[in-house]
């Protein structure tokens, strides 16, 4: 073994799909991207989110407490990138980068169709928002968007470098503690 910079391991624990994130302020949506994620709790689906005060995106989740997550494909892979790289307080993201919004069910922002599933989230924990920057939100309604079922979500490793899923490992037979969570 070698010494590895701690400060990168980030990119080696590989955080989940990268996802978008829209919100509706004052009626205005807007979108940016989110590598840092995690899945918090089954039931009710709980989802962690670090969105920071440097994004615009903040403002809005801590004044509406509600978002939609996006799960985009590598075929707009250089959307997401762009999206996280520019700010909805000087750009209509929407609009700048051609995405179809389609209205959620439950929540004011919307949900974009050129994704592959987008989930309706509540935010429904807030203590550790001013420490960590880190949003618990609970998914309300998800959605799959059966067009793209073939297309592959894709993760960040950080410094703008993604990896994309291969090969899927099928070893359902061997969850034998866990049957209660299989379809
Ligand atoms: C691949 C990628 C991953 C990112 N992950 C996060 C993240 O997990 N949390 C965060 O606060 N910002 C993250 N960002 C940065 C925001 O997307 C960026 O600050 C964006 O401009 C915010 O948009 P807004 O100002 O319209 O809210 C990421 C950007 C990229 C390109």
């Amino acid at each position: 073994m070698e010494t590895y910079p701690v400060d990168k391991i980030y990119r080696q624990i590989e955080p989940g799909s990268v996802l978008l994130v829209s919100t509706q302020n004052k009626g205005v949506p807007n979108v940016m991207t989110m590598g840092f994620q995690m899945m918090i709790q089954h039931d009710p689906p709980l989802i962690g989110a670090i969105v920071g005060p440097w994004d615009y995106s903040y403002k809005a989740l801590v004044k509406n407490k509600e978002c939609v997550l996006s799960i985009p494909g590598i075929d707009i892979i250089e959307k997401v990138v762009d999206i996280g790289n520019c700010s909805g307080d000087s750009d209509n993201k929407f609009e700048k980068f051609n995405l179809t919004v389609t209205p959620a069910s439950i929540v004011q922002a919307p949900m974009i169709e050129d994704c592959l599933f987008n989930i309706e989230c509540k935010v429904v924990n807030t203590e550790l928002v001013d420490r960590y920057n880190l949003f618990v939100l609970e998914a309300v309604a998800a959605w799959k968007n059966a067009d793209k079922d073939k297309i592959k979500p894709f993760h960040h490793h950080g410094n703008g470098i993604f990896s994309v899923e291969g090969k899927t490992i099928n070893l359902q037979d061997r969850m034998t503690k866990w049957k209660i969570f299989q379809d």
